[in-house]
């Protein structure tokens, strides 16, 4: 078990501070361990009040827990004064183990959570002894004495302060800096290292910094390079803030737990796949029901963003003899198709998350209105140039269509066809068993209408 300890302020609300740390640490398999060095009154858009927690107290919560525990790594974030800074130096210069530093100067807020006059001693006590630091672009000039405004700012300031502070990772994070991509530039060993992901449009941020510092820490108490440990803990943070909360009227916390709750989910998805699948391979005579592009069926997570997030059958499901088969294991993102169709029904309905392709016929129409169950359907001949001309578009043009017209959400969404295209149903429901249970009640019907 990875022991990591952080010494770092309380933030009330939830957000970042310990609280960010401990769900960070957790979430990538570590023990936590605290050392709270101030008390935050905060919500998601201001700081009312601190209590500084007396030194000795501080340097008491660290040294119970390392004569006991142990600790693999240590991450510092607030540490309001002077008094505090020279306190928690000295008894981290005793431990020896990891230290990412976070040298956090403001809250996302605005607040102040450094004193003014306390930077000096940041720079002469904490980074000496830092092993990673982690400055957003704003901490790295004030440390720098440098402005920072692009990629070229970010590797000098990074370099510099390696050098003149003898730290061995600097990472100077990209956060603030304008851009579609946010990157952070380490400087390790005499080289850069770039990380580069996807700027999240949301205001729900508050924490971003807590945890990605705490994901280094993690990361090297597990063992990992310091190289390593920011590729993982750029993800991680990535992951938070994307399953991130608009809670609050300000910064919404970032979710250390999205990650983990993503395989969890992921996970329960594939089993439950794997039932319904092995339902419908022993359905009798379900052949009749197989279109000439075969049949897939798909369940979407909670809250599924994209194609990545549905599981279904790679290869597809073929028949063999009177019965179908599936081609291999569910597995995630393994449809266009039914993957597309699952996302644009979760638009109109979040809960309902899985959908499956049938071969088109009157009789299955006619079966289903008959079981009760709700159909809608659109044209393919009307969809308009533009939309054809873009991959993946047919499906929400023609899904909106079709529950625009039936005013609602359905069970069963159809389309007669076009100039080489297929006709096809697709019957959705709220889990992939639900799906197949419906295919089966339609069966059955057809069977029972057909000996009439
Ligand atoms: N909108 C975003 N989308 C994706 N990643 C982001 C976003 N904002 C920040 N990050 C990532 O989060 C991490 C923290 O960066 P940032 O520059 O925001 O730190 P910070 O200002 O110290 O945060 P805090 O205000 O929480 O202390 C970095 O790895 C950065 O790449
Ligand atoms: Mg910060």
């Amino acid at each position: 078990m990875p022991r990591v300890l952080t010494v770092a302020g309380s933030d009330s609300g939830g957000g970042a501070g310990i609280q960010a740390d401990l769900k960070t640490i957790a979430a990538l398999g570590g023990h936590g361990m605290s050392a709270i060095t101030s008390l935050t009154a905060q919500n998601t858009y201001e700081v009312t009040a601190i209590v500084d927690v007396d030194t000795d107290f501080i340097r008491e919560q660290i040294r119970v827990c390392v004569k006991d525990i142990g600790v693999d790594a240590v991450k510092t974030g607030m540490l309001h004064t002077e008094q505090i800074i020279k306190a928690v130096a000295e008894e981290l210069r005793a431990i020896g183990a990891p230290l990412v530093v976070d040298p956090v100067m403001i809250a996302k807020s605005g607040a102040s959570l450094l004193k003014p006059g306390a930077v000096e001693s940041l720079k002469k006590e904490i980074l000496p002894i830092a092993t990673v630091l982690t400055p957003n672009a704003r901490e790295a000039s004030v440390l720098s004495g440098m402005s920072i405004s692009s990629l070229e700012d970010q590797k000098k300031a990074a370099k510099t302060l390696a050098e003149e502070y003898g730290i061995r990772g600097v990472v100077v994070k990209g956060g603030h800096i304008a851009g579609d991509m946010v990157t952070d530039i380490l400087y390790f060993e005499g080289s850069f290292y770039e990380y580069s992901l996807p700027r999240i449009d949301t205001r729900a941020t508050h924490g971003t910094g807590c945890v990605f510092a705490s994901a280094i820490a993690t990361e090297l108490a597990k063992g990992a390079s310091i190289p390593e440990a920011v590729e993982r803990a750029k993800r991680f943070v990535h992951s938070a803030v994307k399953g991130g909360f608009q809670l609050g009227k300000g910064s919404g916390p970032v979710n250390p737990m999205a990650q983990t709750a993503r395989n969890a989910a992921l996970l329960e998805t594939i089993e439950r796949m794997r039932v319904a699948v092995k339902v419908l391979e022993e359905v009798e005579g379900a052949t009749l029901l197989l279109p000439e592009c075969m049949i897939n069926i798909g369940e979407a997570i909670p809250g599924a963003t994209s194609r990545e997030e549905v599981v279904a059958i790679p290869g597809r499901i073929v028949g063999i003899g009177r019965k179908l088969k599936a081609s291999s294991h569910p597995w995630m993102g393994a449809s266009r198709h039914v993957a597309n169709t699952i996302l644009t029904v979760m638009n109109y309905d979040p809960n309902r998350r899985a959908a499956m392709n049938i071969k088109y016929s009157r009789e299955v129409i006619e079966a289903a209105k008959k079981l009760g169950f709700s159909v809608s359907s659109y044209d393919r001949s009307q969809e308009p140039a533009d939309i054809k001309a873009v991959e993946g578009m047919t499906i929400r043009w023609g899904v909106a269509r079709a529950y625009e017209e039936a005013g609602k959400v359905t069970d069963l969404i159809y389309h007669t066809g076009d100039w080489g295209k297929e006709p096809m149903i697709t019957i959705t429901g709220t889990d992939s068993i639900e799906v197949v249970t419906k295919f089966k009640r339609i069966l059955e019907k057809i069977r029972e209408e057909s000996h009439r």
